[in-house]
Formats: C-alpha cells, sequence, structure tokens
C-alpha cells in the first residue's frame, strides 16, 4: 500500500492563512506559491506539502512546478530565511558591461542572508549591467483613466471594420514572428466559442526592453488594444501575463486594471505573475504557466488559436502589438503603414543596447538599418568601432558590421541565417570578442531550456561546454544544428544554435 506524506496540520493553518482571501483554484498555484514566498521569504517542504494537500494534489506535483521557476527559493524545513535577494543580469548586453565582475563585488559584500544569484536578462539593457534588489522597487507614476479616456481611448469599435483597418495597416505581431495580426483576430473569431485572450508580457529575449518601456510609458493604451482585440474576436476573459523581473509595471496594471473595474470597462482583466522563466515568452508555454504548470510548450497542432488556455480558442498577443492598436483606429491605416522604409509598413519600437552612446528604446520606420539605428542611438561609444549586431536579441543571430546597412525587418535577414525577432539589436564593437559572445548566448539557452526536448536539452548544454572549452568542430556543429532544428518542439531550441552558426559563417572559429 502507497503511504501518503503526512501534512503538519500546523502547516496547513499556517499556509491556509497564508492564502485567505485567494480563491482555491489549480490555475492559482503559482500566485499561491508568490503569496507564500512573499510573506515567508522562501517556500519549505513542510509548506508546499500543506499546499498540495489543501489543493488536493500530488505534493510531487508542487514541487515540480515550484523548482522549475527561477523565482522560488526552495529552502530546507532548517535553512534561515533569506533577508532579501539581488540579482545579476549576466544576459549579453550586461556581460558586455562588466556583470561578471559586478555579480562578484555583490557575493563578496553580500550580508549574511541576502542572497546573490546571477540572472537573466532582467529588461532593463539600457542601464547595463542591471542589478534587481528585492527591497527596492521603483514607483512609476500612475496612469490617469479619466485622462485617457478623455483623448479618445476605450472608444467602441465595429468588429469587421476594425479587422479590415488593421490589415490595411500590415500590423504584424511584433512578439517576434511578425504574424499578420488582422488574420490572427479572424481566425480566432471563426472558432466556436467561449474564447479567451492572453497578453504576453513575459519580454525575456536578451536585449529587449520595449515591452517595459509601453507598459510603464503607456500602460492604457495597451489596455485598450486587448479590450479591443478581445471584442473583436469575442474573447470573454483577458489574461495578462507579466514577467517577474517588472515589479514596479505590476503596480502600474494593477492599478490600471483595477480603475478599468470600477468604470465598467470589460472584459475582465486577469493579472498573472510569471516567475522568471524565459520559455514562458513562448505562448503555450505561458499557457501553461497561466494554468498553474510548468512552462513546457505544447507540440502543435493544435494551435492555441484552435484550443489554447484552458482548452479553448485563445487569441495572443505581445504588448507592443495590442499597443499600436488604438493608435491605428484613431488615426488610420495610411498613417500607421506610410511610417514605415519601401516596402516596411509601419513604426516599430527597437530596443538597443550594448556599445553605443545613448541605450535606448527608439521608434523608427520598419525597415531601419542598424547604422541607422546605432546613430540615432548617438552613434558608438567613445573609443568603440563598429565590429557586429544581434539583430534579434539572443535568437536572431550574429551579423559582422559589413551588414549593418541592411534592413531590420521580418523575412529579410534569413538568408544571412539571421532574423530580427523581437527588434532588439545589440551592438559589438572591436573590443568585444564574439565568441565570447556566442558561448553567453548559448549558457542563457542552455539555463533557459525548459528541458522537455532532448535535442534542446544536451545540444545547448555541448554547445556552450564547445564554446567555452576547445576547438569548435564544424560536422558535429552542424550536426547538433540540424537535429535541434528537426527534433525541438519550439523555437527555443530551433534557434539556439543561431550564434554557433554565425560564429563559423562570418568570423571564423575564433571569432575575433
Ligand atoms: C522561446 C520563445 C520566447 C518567446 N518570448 C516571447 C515574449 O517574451 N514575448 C512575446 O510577446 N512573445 C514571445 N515569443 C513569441 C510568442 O510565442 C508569440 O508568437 C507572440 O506572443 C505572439 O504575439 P504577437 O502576434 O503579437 O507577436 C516567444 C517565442 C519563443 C519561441
Ligand atoms: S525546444 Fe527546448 S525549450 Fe522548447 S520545448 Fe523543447 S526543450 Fe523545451
Amino acid at each position: 500500500m502507497v503511504r501518503r506524506p503526512t501534512v503538519d496540520p500546523a502547516a496547513q493553518a499556517r499556509v491556509a492563512a497564508l492564502i485567505a482571501g485567494m480563491p482555491l483554484r489549480r490555475d492559482l498555484l503559482i500566485e499561491h506559491l508568490h503569496a507564500l514566498q512573499d510573506q515567508v521569504g522562501g517556500l519549505r517542504p513542510a509548506d508546499l506539502a500543506a499546499l498540495a494537500q489543501i489543493h488536493r494534489i500530488p505534493t510531487a506535483e508542487v514541487f515540480e512546478v515550484a523548482s522549475f521557476y527561477h523565482h522560488f527559493t526552495l529552502l530546507k524545513d532548517d535553512a534561515p530565511t533569506p533577508i532579501a535577494t539581488i540579482r545579476v543580469c549576466d544576459s549579453v548586453t550586461c556581460m558586455l558591461a562588466g556583470a561578471e565582475q559586478r555579480l562578484a563585488e555583490l557575493t563578496a559584500s553580500a550580508p549574511p542572508g541576502v542572497r546573490v544569484e546571477a540572472a537573466s536578462c532582467l529588461g532593463r539593457c539600457h542601464q547595463a549591467p542591471v542589478v534587481w534588489d528585492s527591497r527596492a522597487v521603483a514607483a512609476l507614476p500612475l496612469p490617469n483613466l479619466t485622462a485617457y479616456r478623455e483623448a479618445g481611448g476605450f472608444a467602441e469599435h465595429d468588429p469587421d471594420s476594425v479587422i479590415a483597418t488593421l490589415k490595411a495597416a500590415s500590423l504584424r505581431g511584433l512578439g517576434g514572428a511578425g504574424f499578420p495580426t488582422a488574420r490572427k483576430w479572424a481566425f480566432v473569431r471563426d472558432q466556436p466559442g467561449p474564447r479567451l485572450m492572453t497578453l504576453n508580457a513575459d519580454e525575456g529575449e536578451p536585449g529587449t526592453f520595449k515591452d517595459w518601456h509601453v507598459l510603464a510609458t503607456a500602460p492604457y493604451q495597451v489596455l485598450d488594444g486587448a479590450v479591443i482585440a478581445a471584442r473583436t474576436v469575442g474573447a470573454e476573459r483577458i489574461y495578462l501575463y507579466l514577467r517577474d523581473e517588472y515589479p514596479d509595471i505590476r503596480l502600474v496594471l494593477s492599478h490600471a486594471i483595477a480603475e478599468l473595474e470600477a468604470a465598467g470597462i470589460g472584459p475582465p482583466i486577469e493579472l498573472r505573475r510569471g516567475a522568471g522563466a524565459y520559455i514562458c515568452g513562448e505562448e503555450s508555454a505561458m499557457i501553461e504557466s497561466i494554468e498553474g504548470k510548468r512552462g513546457l510548450p505544447r507540440q502543435r497542432p493544435p494551435l492555441i488559436a484552435e484550443a489554447g488556455l484552458f482548452g479553448r480558442p485563445t487569441l495572443n498577443h505581445n504588448v507592443e502589438t495590442l499597443y499600436w492598436v488604438p493608435a491605428i483606429l484613431q488615426r488610420g491605416a495610411a498613417w500607421f503603414a506610410d511610417q514605415g522604409k519601401p516596402g516596411h509598413p509601419g513604426p516599430r519600437l527597437y530596443s538597443v543596447s550594448g556599445r553605443v552612446a545613448h541605450p535606448g528604446v527608439i521608434q523608427a520606420p520598419a525597415g531601419s538599418t542598424a547604422a541607422e539605428l546605432i546613430a540615432r542611438a548617438g552613434g558608438m561609444a567613445p573609443g568603440h568601432q563598429l565590429a557586429a549586431f544581434l539583430p534579434g536579441g539572443a535568437s536572431g543571430g550574429v551579423l559582422p558590421a559589413a551588414h549593418a546597412d541592411r534592413p531590420l525587418d521580418f523575412g529579410v535577414l534569413e538568408d544571412l541565417g539571421a532574423f530580427v525577432g523581437s527588434h532588439a539589436l545589440v551592438v559589438l564593437s572591436d573590443q568585444d570578442r564574439v565568441r565570447a559572445t556566442a558561448r553567453n548566448l548559448l549558457q542563457f539557452f542552455e539555463r533557459e531550456s525548459c528541458g522537455q526536448c532532448t535535442p534542446c536539452r544536451s545540444g545547448t548544454a555541448m554547445l556552450a561546454t564547445m564554446l567555452a572549452d576547445g576547438p569548435l568542430d564544424p560536422a558535429l556543429v552542424a550536426d547538433l544544428d540540424q537535429v535541434m532544428r528537426d527534433a525541438s518542439i519550439c523555437g527555443l531550441g530551433q534557434a539556439a544554435p543561431n550564434p554557433v552558426r554565425s560564429l563559423l559563417r562570418f568570423f571564423g572559429e575564433e571569432g575575433r
């Protein structure tokens, strides 16, 4: 007979009190874990077992969820409670800015009880090297709903004309894939109801910080876009998945959503908190996470547009995509489309970081080149010469300076083995080594792989080790590249070999 572990009644009473007032639904497991950790400072076995008992699910299921996410701190029963956590970003832009040294300094000087840990991109690449301290969450200005409505926000729109206008504007999804927005809306609207919507604010691609910028400066415009989208496709609820690295934005959105609810502007919006996992930006992994599970990407078919969140047809969009929607409907499709370079309709928000004088989010015509964006960022940082650049964050490959006049848009860099993805331009100079950059990128993918596909799990680790240790065997790299592309479930594993391919193709094995 299998014996169930006994649960300490005191732990069960304590955990029940800590999550009191929160609905007891399985999909809220991650919210419950956050509530425990926020109040207790970490997650202890007795508390996890008690939470499992309260949910009436196996303890192992709670452990597997808690241990999947980087931001949950699993403590032994008798371990002291950490006072605070300091995260030092070690992703590509911060690596260029000296993250390794910063991490060593902070680790050496941390007082007892303060945990210092390396972290994947914290989404503030213009301030590299970025350090996040749990004791110091900045307060952003709260948005004003009345002012936004007086300027024409949250207007009613006819669903057919919305789709026609977005089609005429050629708005594409700006989370990385560039799928035509109007086509996605029409497809979801045609699925049998009830339908749902998700808003992807996970923004984990190294070098990308445009969504933070938009949510900090124009949160109602993003929520307006989401409300328009939900009404157009007939989605009855919006789930907003926000990465845990943005607690300042969480305060802004909590306020904005409460104001919308009070004003009766719907459908309802549920704010969900990520827990530190890049893979949860992949839409099907995000959906698993919203359901309270590990963020394991799903096999396709079905598309999430057919069977997504809770098995329902789901419209999912990136923050920036929705940000443009109200502006297009107010100012017209031509206003939007005409802002791009010929053949590249629309404006774009490029995140520009690395060796430029003034890193930041730059609104520029779609199809802008790296050279133009570097000029807009004040030119190269003093003493640096352009040597190479990443056109699309960690995933989009590495290109030599010779290609700085190529337009940065969807579908135009693929012949170079690169892509623009989330439009994160990371600039490298003559003082940077492309091989060290590729190694950093592969270490990122290794850390962030969800691990369910062997080619991705083992391939990212092997490539990272090869880049760290020794000679690159081009035949072995090509073999790994092929199997990762062919046999990975999601885009992480498929794109992870890109930096190594770029290195061998453009820079030679040693990569300058
Ligand atoms: C590994 C991986 C990470 C991703 N991360 C994000 C992300 O952080 N934010 C985002 O909007 N899309 C991300 N995406 C793309 C989403 O899967 C999806 O295509 C996007 O949210 C759709 O919205 P859009 O049509 O507005 O672009 C990621 C994809 C992959 C494969
Ligand atoms: S490709 Fe990698 S990240 Fe994507 S599902 Fe497979 S193991 Fe997970």
